[in-house]
């Protein structure tokens, strides 16, 4: 009988940060003999990253900012089989989950969550702490189990970081831009946060082939969390 421990992860990502940190998470994972199945949340409408343009990129803000939801496609039928663990992964946006994230969880929340052991993995340019709390909250309005959290921010110092992210997301070029590309080298996470993203793979691997508390697991980082 198999007893490896078997992982469902939902994510979302719409300019490949938190793509790029699963793919090192999931290699992490796959090295301690974890079955991890991934579950990519697809938008009705997919959404087109840059924006475009500075309004368009406000406009999603203010709609980020009031949690609009973004409607997705129905799941595959593997999200419903038994976990050991749920990871739900996706960006910061306007200080909130995603608006897939959040559509993930008013429709499938109660059926896929109910007392499973859920950690969330957050990707953003530097403010999590209410996206956390508030993913926190409707976690435990469906009575998952929030264990530990894994946050990752992008390394470039303010107020660089947030001039880079906000041209980006407008669809300029911000490491080319005169005042910016002295200050503002590349958008999104560094290489070796993603090796560290591996490394925190392999940890929860390794803890839960232990059956060991996940809740125990330190993922305060400095190459996380600069
Ligand atoms: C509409 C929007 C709003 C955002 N708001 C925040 C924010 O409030 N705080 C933050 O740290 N990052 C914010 N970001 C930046 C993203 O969280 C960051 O770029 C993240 O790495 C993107 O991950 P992804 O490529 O997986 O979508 C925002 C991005 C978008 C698109």
């Amino acid at each position: 009988m198999d007893h490896s421990p078997h992982i469902l992860i939902i994510s979302y990502s719409l300019s490949g940060q938190t793509k790029n940190l699963l793919s090192a998470l999931i290699a992490g994972l796959d090295s301690t003999g974890c079955h991890v199945h991934h579950e990519r949340l697809q938008p009705v409408k997919p959404l087109r990253f840059p924006f475009g343009s500075v309004a368009k990129t406000v406009e999603m803000m203010l709609r980020t900012f009031m949690r609009q939801r973004l409607a997705i496609q129905p799941l595959t039928a593997q999200c419903d089989q038994e976990y050991d663990l749920v990871i739900i992964a996706g960006p910061t946006w306007s200080y909130q989950p995603s608006g897939p994230i959040l559509a993930f969880l008013d429709r499938d929340g109660s059926r896929l969550l109910h007392h499973k052991a859920v950690i969330p993995l957050i990707s953003c340019r530097g403010y999590w702490r209410m996206h956390l709390w508030g993913l926190k909250r409707l976690l435990k309005r469906y009575q998952a189990q929030p264990i530990n959290a894994i946050i990752f921010s992008h390394p470039a110092k303010e107020p660089w970081r947030t001039l880079g992210v906000f041209f980006k997301l407008s669809g300029r070029y911000p490491e080319k831009m005169p005042l910016l590309k002295r200050h503002y080298h590349r958008y999104g996470h560094a290489r070796k946060q993603l090796a560290k993203a591996e490394e925190f793979g392999r940890r929860i691997g390794a803890q839960l082939k232990a059956k060991q508390s996940l809740a125990h697991l330190d993922f305060h980082d400095p190459i996380a969390l600069p």
